[in-house]
Order: structure tokens, then sequence, then C-alpha cells
């Protein structure tokens, strides 16, 4: 009910009588005052007029689940959100939602994260109401082997989204750092059930920097507001990123991974360049040549021979 209160009232824009939106949503007055106290709680400011009505003056920045549904254009992804102030991790919460069979598109988003995790152990830094934290289950029917490419199509989506929603030209460092401005904007955990060889679920875990001040970022780290010189709208960017990823996991599934694997080439900062790759098994150094359509990074060594490598860390040498 919330969500339709405000879309009645963004679409009104001036005041409107408490009358006229009782009987259009089929609610009694005092019914729709308890609704409004609800969002007046939740940081909609809200005014009151004798005589005149209810006019929304501003919505707060928060990734309320009914303000993510207005104008969000996809048919499967982000259909069933489930918003939380604060959580360990919504990987954690995701994965135990997909083992109760939760339906493929669900998202679960934080608006700050306790116990954030990133790639290889790490943390993931998750200060409150300053980024996008979010995990999102699929259930792609494909074989184990094709799993990663959906790391690289969520990879592909963000960038787009960024592109779309902020004008800004972001790149992907493998095997998926976002990148702007030569410094981390954020970064993507796949974690996989898989039972022999077929793919049960996947969830895909984004956190991506947006307002966060110099103060607020780790070092290496960058954010959307740093950038881009002003605050850009979270909610615009989350509606985007979830519609891209819509459309190229369709791709995907329709037509084969070659497409995204192309458009991964197209955002790659590390193709191309001499690299230092340091995985658990082994440190190599050569030029990194193209992925392979498991996500895997081709590396030239220096003795000529191509190396493939699946998992690590890269650093650019020049
Ligand atoms: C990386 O190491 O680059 C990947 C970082 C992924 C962080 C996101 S934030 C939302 C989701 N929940 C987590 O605990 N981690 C992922």
């Amino acid at each position: 009910m919330e969500e339709k209160i405000l879309e009645f009232l963004r679409k009104k824009q001036g005041h409107v009588s408490g009358e006229e939106i009782a009987a259009e949503l089929k609610i009694s007055r005092q019914a729709l005052w308890k609704h409004i106290r609800v969002l007046k709680e939740l940081g909609f400011d809200i005014a009151a007029v004798p005589h005149l009505g209810y006019r929304l003056i501003s919505s707060p920045d928060r990734l309320y689940d009914f303000q993510v549904y207005q104008g969000l254009k996809t048919k499967v992804l982000g259909k069933k959100i489930l918003y939380f102030d604060s959580l360990c991790s919504t990987m954690d919460m995701a994965t135990q939602l997909a083992i109760k069979e939760a339906k493929e598109g669900t998202v679960v988003l934080a608006e700050a994260q306790t116990k954030g995790r990133g790639r290889l152990g790490r943390i993931w830094y998750s200060p409150k109401y300053k980024g996008l934290y979010f995990s999102l289950i699929l259930r792609p029917k494909i074989p184990l082997d094709r799993a990663s490419v959906i790391t690289l199509l969520a990879g592909v989506s963000i960038c787009e989204a960024i592109k779309e929603s902020a004008a800004l030209e972001a790149q992907i460092k493998w095997p998926n750092d976002i990148i702007l401005g030569n410094k981390k904007l954020g970064g993507i955990l796949t974690e996989v059930k898989a039972e022999v060889d077929e793919v049960n679920f996947v969830i895909i875990g984004v956190g991506l920097n947006i307002n966060n001040d110099k103060k607020s970022l780790i070092s290496g780290a960058t954010s959307l507001r740093q950038e881009k010189g002003e605050e850009p709208g979270r909610l615009s960017l989350f509606q985007s990123i979830l519609y891209r990823l819509e459309y190229n996991y369709l791709s995907f599934q329709k037509k084969g991974p070659l497409a995204v694997i192309d458009k991964w080439r197209q955002l790659s900062l590390t193709l191309g360049r001499r690299v230092k790759v340091y995985s658990h098994k082994e440190h190599i150094e050569g030029e990194a040549v193209d992925i392979d359509i498991d996500g895997g990074l081709l590396v030239r060594r220096d003795n000529g021979l191509t190396q493939k490598v699946l998992a690590g860390d890269v650093v650019h040498c020049r």
C-alpha cells in the first residue's frame, strides 16, 4: 500500500486530498493516515495541509523494496527484493533462501553489512547508506563449467549500468573488479551450488562504492561520488544494473556465452597488458592475451607458452 500511495502522490505532484487518495486506493481515511505515518517514519517528507491534503516533498536516499519496484523494467530479476537496514552478509541470507527454494531473481539487499565478504576471504567494507550491497539468486540451466560466464556478465552489466545512469566509463580488471579512474569502485563475488555437473543455483554478490567520501574508503578504492564530484542516485543505478543483468543473462541463456565474452573483452582493463598473477598455487608473469570461455585468463609467458589462470589476483605492470 505504501508503494501505491507514493506512486499516486508522485503522479499528482501538488496537494492531493486524503479523500481522493483513499477513494482511489479503496481504503479508509484512517488507514491512509496510518500508511502516511509509516512513510514518514521511513524518511519520506510528506506535508499534510488542512483543506489541501497531502504532498510528497522529498524521498529519502534508501533502497526500500517498494521504491525499487517503481520504474523497474525487468521481468524476473528484482521482482522480489528483501530489504534490510543491516545484515552480516547478503551472501549468507541469499544462500539460505536459495536452499529453501527462493525463486530465481530474488534479491537480498542491505544498507550496511557487518561481515561483508570479498573474494579470496577478504573483508568487504560496507558502511551504511554509502554503497550498494546486494546478492541475487539465479538458477541457470547450465553445466558447472559455464558458471563463471555469469560472473563475467555481471561485470559487463554493472559497467553498462554505470554508463547509463552516471555517464562514467568503468572498466573491468580480471577477474571481476570494477575500476574507475584506476581505482577499485566495486567487486563481484559469485558462489555456486552444484550437484554432479549441473548448477543448482548461483548467488551473485555485488558491492559498489557510491556515496563514500575519502574517509569512508579503504586505500586504492574510489566511489562514484569521488569520481563524479556529485552524489549519484543509488536507486536508478540499482534499477539499471538489474535491467542490464537480465538482458545479458537472457542473451547468454538463449545464444550462449560469446556475446557476453565479447563485451567483457571490450571493457577489459587487463587484456593486452603485462601482468603478474598471484594464485594460491603459483605466481606467473607475462602478457594477458585473452580470456577463455570459462572465464580463465590466458597469459603468454616470456618463454612463449600460454597459460590459463582460473583464480587469483592480477597486478597490471604497465
Ligand atoms: C570482491 O572481493 O571484489 C568482491 C566483493 C563483493 C562484495 C559484495 S557486497 C554484497 C555481497 N555480500 C557480501 O558479503 N559480499 C558481496
